[in-house]
């Protein structure tokens, strides 16, 4: 089936209680480590692609690399997402190459540090979802910011969601699905401690406005295993503490339906290739550190799909028409 709108595969969430793994990237091997796990797992996913991952790619290569990912994987949803853009002129690239969901972070102005007003983020966010709902593409937006500036997005501050203001966002945008900023942040570097969430406000955004998908951002649990293999090898990560499962599948429980995945992927692959080459220091076949880098992203993905409850329900998700697709907005 074609790339599928991201809205349909949520409400299917929704439906069903479980949350879909939203996770970046940036190259095949990524991609094809993904895409093996949803096949094994028999899940619904969403592939993203950052701004810095349109630009590293130069944008024809992930349009590409999602079509062959739609090929091999005729039977499995696959959602083409832009994360992060900052403003209308990205989403409408994104639109262009075929995506067929995009973010709007209104929560940040288009440098993606300084924070916007309330007014600000609704109008750019309108402005996206009347552009993007003509062409069937589904729309996230982002009310709350989130901690964490080392991958150049956020502004560094975190200012939690106001539920009272999520619901007036959600009525005057119509957006598809909602970011809310609930205590995580981007990064390896989220938390030195067991973190608590302030998971409460997914809670009341459900209760005030049920059937809105929702999603997290700076989801990567940090696994410590993958700090350890990395700095076995050569590297030196500091001591960090990332989400943990269980806090994931609280906050799946209560209502978040989208859970972005960035962090894991690299530490996945970088303990590979580090480890790969640590063993091997004869090797320079990049198909075989690529190659461990690939398996080692399908490992972690495979983990996310059964935990966040995605695996089984690649079925929930019915091919619809261009016009079938536009309609699901009305
Ligand atoms: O939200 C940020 C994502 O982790 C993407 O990061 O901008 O370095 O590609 P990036
Ligand atoms: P992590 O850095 O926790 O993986 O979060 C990624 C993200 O939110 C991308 O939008
Ligand atoms: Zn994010």
């Amino acid at each position: 089936m074609p790339l599928v709108p991201m809205k349909k595969v949520l409400d299917e969430a929704i439906k069903g209680n479980y949350g879909v793994g939203a996770y970046n990237v940036n190259n095949m091997e990524q991609i094809q480590g993904i895409m093996r796990a949803a096949s094994e797992t028999r899940s619904p996913v969403i592939i993203q692609a950052s701004r810095g991952a349109l630009k590293y790619t130069n944008m024809a290569y992930i349009k590409y690399l999602a079509a062959a990912a739609v090929e091999d994987n005729p039977d499995i949803p696959i959602v083409l997402h832009l994360d992060h853009g900052n403003s209308l002129e990205t989403c409408k690239e994104a639109i262009e190459l075929g995506f067929t969901s995009v973010m709007i972070d209104g929560s940040l102005k288009e440098d993606s540090k300084t924070p916007t007003t309330f007014e600000e983020n609704v109008r750019v966010t309108k402005e996206v979802v009347d552009y993007a709902h003509e062409f069937g593409v589904s729309v996230e937006g982002e009310l709350g910011t989130l901690g964490g500036i080392e991958d150049g997005v956020g502004s560094g501050k975190v200012m939690l969601t106001d539920p009272d203001e999520a619901v007036k966002f959600i009525k005057r945008t119509g957006v598809d699905a909602l970011a809310l900023a609930i205590g995580t942040s981007h990064g390896a570097y989220k938390f030195k401690a067991k973190p608590t969430l302030a998971m409460d406000i997914i809670n009341k955004v459900v209760e005030k406005i049920p059937g809105v998908p929702l999603v997290m951002h700076g989801s990567s649990s940090v696994p410590q295993e993958l700090i350890e293999i990395i700095n076995k090898y050569g590297g030196r990560l500091e001591k960090t503490m990332g989400v943990p499962m269980e806090s994931i599948k609280e906050a799946i429980k209560r209502g978040i339906r989208k859970i972005n995945v960035d962090t894991d992927g690299r530490l996945a692959m970088t303990g590979a290739i580090r480890k790969y080459l640590g063993e091997n220091p004869g090797a320079f076949d990049p198909r075989t550190y690529f190659g461990a880098a690939r398996e080692a992203v399908y490992q972690t993905v495979k983990g996310k799909m059964i935990d966040f409850g995605t695996a089984g329900h690649a079925g929930d998700y019915k091919p619809m028409t261009l016009e079938e697709m536009k309609r699901i907005y009305k």
